[in-house]
């Protein structure tokens, strides 16, 4: 069984920061799809769920991915690096599925044409762009999700999109908002350093 989850939501965004040393213990798949399977509850635009996931764990294909990926430390120590993907050809490919099942008959067609209306006409571009910065939500509830299981996790951009997709041969079209080491942590990390609520907020 997975461990539980024992953190609130405020403990965990404390204590998460941004590990760059790992423990040499594989992470159980099961405590993995336990991660996952919080951060498919994110909330998406028309309910699109853009984002994708490759977990990588095999050690060759790590080992291949670790220089496109500038060496960084926390690659090379994790056992575990989650790519997280944005695939809206997906989506639209699949539109059938985002729309919510209590959903049916005309007003079902309504929501399906409306999918059409909107983005049958945009470019791949245009469409990946918005997926793109719709999968940073999925990003922080992963990192959220991983830290209230016990797992430290290191976000990054540090990469190369392009090499990443040949190695994993995901489709061109895709793009990559972050990938993300996860494991038990070997450091502390740095603790936060971080704007006021009235630095970057206004009440009105
Ligand atoms: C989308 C994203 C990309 C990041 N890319 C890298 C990276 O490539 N290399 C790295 O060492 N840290 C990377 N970081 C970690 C940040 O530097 C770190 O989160 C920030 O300095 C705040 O520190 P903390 O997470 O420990 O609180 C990234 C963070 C985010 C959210």
């Amino acid at each position: 069984m997975p461990s539980p989850s024992v953190m609130t939501v405020k403990e965990a965004a404390e204590s998460r920061r941004a590990i760059r040393k790992y423990l040499q213990e594989p992470v159980p798949e099961e405590d993995i799809r336990a991660i996952l399977d919080q951060v498919r509850l994110a909330p998406s635009p028309n309910n699109f769920q853009p984002w994708r996931f490759v977990v990588v764990r095999d050690p060759a294909l790590k080992k291949r991915l670790e220089p496109a990926a500038e060496n960084q430390r926390q690659v090379i120590s994790t056992h575990c690096l989650i790519v997280l993907y944005a695939d809206m050809e997906d989506v639209l490919a699949h539109r059938e599925e985002t729309v919510h099942p209590g959903i049916q008959g005309a007003a079902r067609e309504r929501a399906l044409a409306a999918i059409e209306r909107a983005w049958g006409e945009k470019s791949v571009a245009v469409r990946q762009r918005f997926a793109h910065g719709i999968s940073y939500i999925a990003l922080g509830y992963l990192l959220l999700a991983a830290e209230a299981m016990g797992y430290r996790t290191s976000p990054m951009l540090g990469f190369d999109p392009e090499q990443f997709k040949a190695i994993l041969e995901l489709p061109p079209h895709v793009t990559l908002p972050a990938i993300v080491a996860i494991g038990r942590g070997d450091e502390p990390g740095y603790p936060h350093h971080r704007h006021s609520v009235d630095r970057i907020t206004r009440f009105i």
